[in-house]
């Protein structure tokens, strides 16, 4: 932890910085933390390419502390204070952080109202650009430790925002399947051991739910700790890892695709276990996985599902000569199922 504190060495000046940062969508879901956002399993995710956000932080060094915020040119109230707030918990790591007033102008390149996570995107073009201003301020750090910070800095934002950073497979949590994996910044899974078959992947985004979500993340997370099934998932995630890691380096599609789906239906039984318990997916995003299922019979095409915290489907299917066949049915039976025919295209980065 120690060497993420910030220097008292810095010098202030006004300054303006832009980043952008994907989303990303989870394999292995992180779902539980204990405080101070560490998470109560490892997860993994892929970085997510079209689905971005834009943020532009302006910096005016000035003797009282304030922030301004703009969501699409939009003055948001309400985004200020919790970025108030996160700026005061992490001044321990840059100490120059509250000497100034910023304006800070921020948008999505997906549809606001989608429910794709824009905490992800939106944490991880923040702690970028404060990295950025601070490279300015006490002098310039290497790549490696801007982003190594970055993604500390952006987990004590969002925990799934860590992921963000890196492109490809992303991992955060300690687990002894993966070399360097921590509790405290996410780290790329290593490259050499992911079969080709899971470096070229799309992701289509079919909008079942547009609108706010009736229990956010953050609540959701809280009520695992009263989960009376919670230890078993934390247990079991670990258990996915070491599975997963075999699977990514045989190119195991079959498994793949059950390990998946398995997490996703996990993710959203927590939610039906807890107390009170909650549902978030809706009648389009159960009619979509019994249309996903029974396609995947009749044609054997990988054509399958995850889901984050809500009612959308993410549809995963790999980049190759069956994706057309697979794209046909996507558009001719699953976006029906959609609030209003809407669904985003994405591709994974690597
Ligand atoms: C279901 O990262 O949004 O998408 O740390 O409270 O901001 P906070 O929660 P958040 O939770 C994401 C949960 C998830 C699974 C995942 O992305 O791993």
């Amino acid at each position: 932890m120690e060497e993420f504190f910030g220097s008292d060495h810095y010098i202030i000046a006004n300054g303006k910085v832009s980043e952008s940062c994907p989303s990303n969508i989870a394999l292995i879901k992180y779902w539980g933390k204990y405080e101070n956002q560490i998470p109560a399993n490892p997860s993994i995710s892929y970085t997510l390419s079209q689905c971005k956000t834009n943020t532009e932080i302006e910096f005016l060094a000035e003797k009282t502390f304030s922030v301004q915020t703009f969501l699409a040119g939009k003055e948001e109230k309400k985004f200020a204070e919790k970025i108030e707030k996160y700026f005061k918990n992490i001044e321990q790591y840059l100490p120059w952080i509250l000497k100034g007033k910023y304006i800070i102008k921020t948008e999505n390149t997906f549809p606001h109202s989608s429910g794709i996570a824009s905490s992800a995107s939106g944490f991880g073009a923040i702690a970028k650009c404060l990295m950025d201003l601070d490279d300015q301020f006490t002098g310039k750090s290497d790549e490696e430790y801007k982003l190594k910070k970055a993604s500390f800095l952006a987990r004590l934002g969002s925990g799934s925002a860590c992921r963000s950073l890196y492109d490809g497979l992303v991992v955060w949590g300690e687990t002894k399947e993966v070399a360097n994996s921590s509790d405290l910044f996410a780290v790329l899974y290593p490259n050499n051991e992911i079969h080709s078959i899971f470096k070229n992947f799309n992701d289509w985004v079919l909008l079942i739910h547009e609108g706010e979500k009736s229990v956010s993340s953050t609540v959701g997370h809280g009520l695992m700790n009263t989960n009376p099934y919670a230890e078993r998932r934390f247990q079991e995630a670990h258990e996915n890892f070491a599975l997963l890691k075999n699977i990514l380096k045989s190119g195991d599609m079959k498994s793949f695709i059950q390990l998946v789906e398995h997490e996703a239906l996990t993710l959203h039984a927590m939610m039906m276990m807890s107390e009170p318990a909650f549902i978030l997916m809706k009648t389009g995003t159960l009619a979509v996985i019994n249309k996903i299922w029974e396609f995947r019979k009749e044609t054997n095409l990988p054509l399958f599902f995850t889901l984050d915290a809500g009612a959308n489907v993410h549809l995963l299917f790999p980049s190759n000569k069956e994706e057309d066949q697979i794209q046909s049915f996507i558009i001719k039976e699953l976006v029906q199922h959609t609030q209003n025919n809407g669904f985003v295209k994405d591709v994974m980065r690597f």
